[in-house]
């Protein structure tokens, strides 16, 4: 009889599945070789600013500039999932780092004859990810923008509404004081029904407050908290 897995199989086709299976572990390896290093600037940033979110500080950008800070497999999958299952068109990520969930978005995109917008501050890792992308096969379904998203994401949604395709899909996984504000940009293009997914509200729950707070209370969203690794918080649109 054969073992049964832990955890379902990899949405991924073998050629995206290899790659980002390489950068999950590449991934891993990095979180555990920076864990003290983290550790130490949590502390600096709770007794500078009162807050354990060390990643607005000035050494804490520094140490994160190259870091992947890849979500888990599971979740990418879980993402890929519920892209398809929408029959999602519009797909926005907030926070690309090095490409690794946007393979799976664009895998998604694949199926449902749409596009992933990919945003990401550092132009290193956006060469990288574009690199990882083409290299999973699925460079075509994704683009990313280069620099600030409170600067590069408000034209590209307004084109994008002009188009008639408001948002269908949202990946949140971006430095926690940048969700909110993220959020505010993308409220009004979500169709109703859009699904926000937003990663490590459990784990951040105090510095996610004004985030949660918003999608949980203002009457726009409907929203649930899964737990595990983290917690992920889905957010429907109403
Ligand atoms: C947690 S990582 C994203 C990981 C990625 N989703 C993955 O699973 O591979 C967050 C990324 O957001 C980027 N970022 C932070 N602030 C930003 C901003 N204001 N505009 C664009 N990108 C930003 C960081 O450079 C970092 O690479």
């Amino acid at each position: 009889m054969s073992k049964t897995q832990k955890t379902a199989p990899s949405p991924l086709d073998d050629r995206a599945r290899e790659v980002a299976d390489r950068l999950h572990r590449q991934n891993r390896r990095q979180l555990l070789g920076s864990a003290v290093p983290a550790l130490r600037e949590a502390v600096k940033a709770k007794v500078g600013t009162g807050q354990w979110d060390w990643t607005a500080t000035a050494s804490g950008k520094e140490m994160l500039q190259d870091k992947m800070v890849a979500i888990d497999p599971e979740k990418a999958a879980l993402c890929h999932l519920l892209c398809r299952s929408a029959a999602a068109r519009t797909v926005v990520e907030i926070g690309t780092s090095y490409g690794v969930s946007t393979i799976y978005l664009a895998a998604a995109v694949r199926e449902t004859g749409g596009l992933v917008i990919g945003t990401e501050h550092e132009a290193g890792k956006v060469a990288a990810a574009e690199r990882t992308l083409a290299e999973a096969g699925v460079g075509e379904y994704a683009e990313i923008l280069t620099g600030d998203l409170r600067e590069t994401l408000p034209p590209r949604l307004t084109e994008l509404e002009q188009q008639g395709r408001p948002v269908d899909f949202v990946l949140m996984d971006i430095w926690i004081p940048m969700a909110l504000p993220a959020l505010e940009i993308l409220t009004p293009h979500l169709r109703p029904g859009a699904l926000v997914v937003c990663d490590n509200v459990i784990s951040g729950a105090t510095d996610y407050a004004d985030y949660l707070e918003r999608v949980r209370s203002s009457g726009d969203f409907l929203s649930v908290t899964v737990p595990g690794q983290g917690g992920i918080e889905i957010s429907m649109k109403l």
